[in-house]
């Protein structure tokens, strides 16, 4: 029987853990925002639960009038008034906002991190205590809630924390538990991947404008056809090769095409373009979180 994405979404939500507990969203920007409306329309906890932190109080005033959430400035409140912590800020502020939380953070509650490159063992160390923490590397696609994450579980996570941080991600998307020596390759795949895709996307408008189609009908099937391209995969199941001879007739067009992309060798460039972002992910990292 064929499932499609939608059922699986639907299968998935009954599994989905009812967290019921207050949130704190530190840094409630980009992903934050994005974390924050998953977990509201998966219903993991309700919105008079959650707290957005920021810096600036008209955005927050704003997400907080739409999604019904409460609101601070001030980082000890919604540390204080919660179980679980979003630390959502850029990675170069994390040590601040630690810093500043410190104190306030108990031993019970779940700290779950998406700063790029900060080690599990720098917020342990910031922190000053043992506390259940989790590092995490989601991708841009989360405000879409098509989201790819990594999540990978320091030493105090017990199980039943290690469910509700898959839960939050699953809000957004899909996540898949790793061991954090594995988060660079993570991020140079999926973190960065976005970037590559687009650019895929942009050439083959360009390639459509080429050969006379104007760039908005160009825009349109290149989209449609790279989101439908990657639908079939996962929904199929199938090795993408399979895919690839099946829609490949004998001295047609498609094979054309693949003897092209092969002779400029597209497929090591894409898997040294990965192994390239994991190198910098990992001196990027060494910088962040040296202790
Ligand atoms: N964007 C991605 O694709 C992506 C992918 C994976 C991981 N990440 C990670 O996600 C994190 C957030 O990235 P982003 O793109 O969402 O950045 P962003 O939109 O700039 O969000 C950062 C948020 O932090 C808030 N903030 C700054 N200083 C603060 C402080 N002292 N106390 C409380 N809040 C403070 C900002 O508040 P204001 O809005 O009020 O200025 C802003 O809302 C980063 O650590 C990044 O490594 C991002």
């Amino acid at each position: 029987m064929h499932i499609t994405s939608d059922e699986k979404k639907a299968e998935s939500a009954l599994h989905q853990h009812f967290i019921d507990r207050g949130i704190a969203v530190l840094g409630a920007g980009n992903m934050g925002s994005a974390l924050l409306k998953g977990i509201i329309n998966a219903k993991l906890t309700p919105p008079q639960k959650i707290t957005a932190c920021g810096v600036h109080l008209d955005k927050l005033q704003k997400l907080s009038e739409q999604w019904k959430v409460n609101h601070t400035l001030n980082l000890v409140d919604a540390v204080q008034s919660s179980e679980i912590v979003l630390l959502c800020v850029k990675p170069q502020t994390l040590p601040k906002v630690l810093n500043e939380i410190k104190n306030s953070v108990r031993s019970e509650q779940l700290m779950i991190s998406i700063a790029a490159g900060v080690k599990i063992s720098f917020i342990q160390q910031a922190l000053g205590q043992e506390v259940a923490i989790v590092r995490s590397m989601p991708n841009i696609a989360s405000t879409v809630d098509e989201g790819a994450t990594a999540v990978a579980f320091g030493q105090f996570v017990s199980e039943e924390q290690q469910r509700i941080a898959i839960s939050i991600f699953e809000a957004v998307g899909e996540v898949v538990v790793v061991q954090e020596e594995q988060l660079d390759a993570v991020t140079g795949l999926s973190g960065s991947g976005p970037a590559y895709v687009y650019m895929v996307i942009e050439a083959l408008v360009d390639g459509g404008v080429k050969m006379g189609l104007s760039r908005e009908v160009a825009m349109k099937l290149a989209i449609q056809t790279v989101l439908g391209s990657a639908k079939l995969v996962k929904e199929s199941q199938l090795h993408p090769a399979i895919l690839r001879d099946q829609v490949t007739t004998p001295g047609g067009t498609a094979i054309n095409a693949i003897h092209e992309l092969e002779s400029h060798g597209l497929r090591s460039m894409l898997i040294n373009a990965v192994a390239t972002a994991t190198k910098r992910s990992e001196e990027l990292s060494k910088l962040i979180s040296r202790v």
